[in-house]
């Protein structure tokens, strides 16, 4: 955890609230919390997700692991210390954006949970959920878009997770979704119907 280096600084409340947001939007601003194995098809259901809510008229935001350490986290490696401070960034850029009335999706491993965790810890209830993107290992290794599998079993990459680094299963996730035995299809449409059951969004007519 950071501490804070700054002194002198005061909270300003604003005018304007989440309730205000959401009232105005017609759908809440929350963080949909993906994670799972590399491989899992996180990113391409985040994506699939994002197409899905923006046609029915909500302002959704994918932010994805590869592409965030591009830039905002390129500072930081895969070591246990890194990837907390990569979670923890993400987990307050996203609060952010629920707050300012995004429904964000967030595309990350994110394999410790004491890390996911403190992530939706800095969310009231009913603004985080966390939904496992389950696949196993066996179909994520056969699938290797990137090749990193290969690399990782060959030694070419160290601490590479679900072969040299832990991957901690959520214990109780708000959502499951199998996507080796669903298609992407399915798995967004069980996301959206879960988003109307919890009034996230309103319920198609
Ligand atoms: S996390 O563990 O800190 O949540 P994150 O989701 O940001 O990881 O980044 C994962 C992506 O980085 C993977 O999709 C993969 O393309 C790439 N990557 C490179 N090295 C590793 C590694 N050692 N372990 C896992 N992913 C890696």
């Amino acid at each position: 955890m950071t501490a804070t280096k700054s002194t002198n600084i005061t909270w300003h409340e604003p005018l304007v609230t989440q309730a205000d947001r959401d009232l105005r939007n017609g759908y809440k601003g929350v963080v949909l919390w993906f994670t799972g194995l590399p491989s899992s098809g996180k990113s391409t259901l985040a994506h699939q997700t994002e197409k899905k809510l923006f046609d029915r008229g909500c302002n959704a935001y994918v932010l994805d692991g590869d592409n965030i350490r591009h830039r905002l986290n390129r500072d930081l490696s895969f070591t246990p210390d890194d990837r907390a401070e990569n979670i923890r960034r993400i987990g307050e850029v996203a609060n952010l954006f629920s707050d300012a009335g995004i429904i964000v999706i967030t595309a990350f491993i994110s394999p410790y949970r004491a890390d996911r965790a403190q992530a939706r810890a800095l969310n009231e209830p009913g603004r985080f959920f966390e939904v496992y993107c389950k696949c196993s290992l066996q179909t994520c290794e056969a699938r290797d878009p990137k090749g990193l599998y290969r690399q990782a079993r060959k030694g070419e990459i160290t601490a590479f997770t679900g072969i040299s680094a832990p991957y901690e299963e959520p214990e109780n996730p708000e959502l499951v979704v199998e996507t080796d035995k669903q298609s992407l299809d399915e798995c967004a449409a069980k996301i959206l119907r879960f988003l109307e059951a919890r009034d996230v969004i309103p319920a198609c007519s």
